[in-house]
């Protein structure tokens, strides 16, 4: 099968297109032929080699201290269940499913073998009938940051929410969650994201590169740094201290992702009632991998960048 390898810490021309084995799944495994996978932030993360120090050296312990101990990267799928293992019942082939693959990795592939309940090596669950697979990847990782860190603020409806970072994967999804859930919604993003983070359902729009605080008086119910602890501006900080305490504040960053495929099934439905729906910045083939890193290591996608796994193309 094609697979992007990654044989060792390094920019995007690290990646490389090879053939390699096609996995067979374990008893208790199923095998995913995957139709597209994304490259998020998390992946940059994964491969690159400038990443801060203390980030380094936890990264470095889990991932392989040299190179990637699992040289095919990739933590977002999105495919069709190609086999079971023997003891596996939850799927069948055939079925439709999206997920992350944790630190299984191994998503940027035309197979990927996993765990059909959820593990640290992954949580699937049947994908949004209404989406693409590509539109599915973003999904997966959009929601399940978004939805995990946005329960801590218990949203009531009429409360006002702030999302800071409303452009990325999990600030689009937070927004039209917060929406959902009968917010009044502010989202935070830069110029050239006012019109997108309108569209999809802000009440109100700050534009971070034009405005450093909020007004004197301005509090908010909640308040969701989607973006992480690496962004930042004099704004965000504003946008921290207008809450009133720590338990009306969550970053994306506090704390692991969780693998939860209830948290999937619960974005399914959301997307299938036309509640969210995911933003796909770009789609580049399995090949044009690296160029695809390139354009999210800038920092600025809006939404998420999918990856369509063409299944026949050549190395
Ligand atoms: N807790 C965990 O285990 C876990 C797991 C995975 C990821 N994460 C976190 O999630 C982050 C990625 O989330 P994501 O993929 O949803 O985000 P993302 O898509 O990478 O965010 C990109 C967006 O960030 C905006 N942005 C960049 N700098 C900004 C700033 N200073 N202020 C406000 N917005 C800014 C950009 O808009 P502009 O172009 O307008 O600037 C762009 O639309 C990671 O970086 C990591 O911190 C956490």
């Amino acid at each position: 099968m094609k697979a992007i390898v990654c044989p060792r810490y390094g920019g995007p021309e690290v990646l490389e297109l090879r053939d390699v084995e096609r996995p067979i799944p374990k008893d208790d495994e199923v095998c995913i032929r995957i139709m597209a996978t994304a490259v998020t932030a998390s992946d940059i993360f994964i491969r690159g080699s400038d990443i801060p120090l203390r980030f380094r050296i936890p990264m470095r312990l889990m991932m392989g201290i040299t190179r990637p101990r699992r040289p095919i990267i990739g933590l977002v799928l999105a495919g069709e269940i190609a086999s079971v293992g023997r003891s596996a019942t939850r799927f069948k082939p055939g079925d439709q499913v999206y997920g992350l693959t944790g630190f299984g990795l191994g998503a940027y592939a035309e197979y990927k073998c996993m765990k059909e309940t959820d593990s640290k090596h992954g949580c699937l669950a049947p994908k949004p009938s209404n989406l693409t697979y590509e539109e599915s990847t973003v999904a997966a990782y959009g929601g399940l940051l978004a939805l995990q860190f946005m329960e801590k603020g218990d949203i009531q409806p009429g409360q006002r929410v702030l999302v800071y970072g409303a452009s990325g994967t999990s600030g689009t999804t937070a927004v039209q969650y917060a929406k959902h859930l009968g917010a009044e919604v502010t989202g935070v993003c830069s110029t050239a994201n006012v019109e997108l983070v309108r569209t999809l359902g802000a009440d109100a729009v700050i534009d971070y590169t034009k405005v450093n605080a909020l007004e004197p008086g301005d509090r908010y119910d909640f308040v969701l740094d989607a973006v992480g602890k690496a962004k930042t501006s004099r704004l965000k900080e504003s946008c921290r201290a207008s809450v009133a305490g720590k338990d009306s504040y969550a970053s994306i960053d506090d704390g692991n992702l969780l693998l939860d495929s209830g948290r999937l099934a619960a974005m399914k439905e959301l997307v299938e009632a036309g509640h969210v729906r995911p933003v796909v910045d770009r789609c580049y083939p399995l090949e044009e991998m690296a160029e695809a890193h390139r354009y999210v290591e800038q920092g600025h996608k809006r939404g998420g960048v999918a990856i369509t796994v063409g299944h026949g193309v050549a190395a």
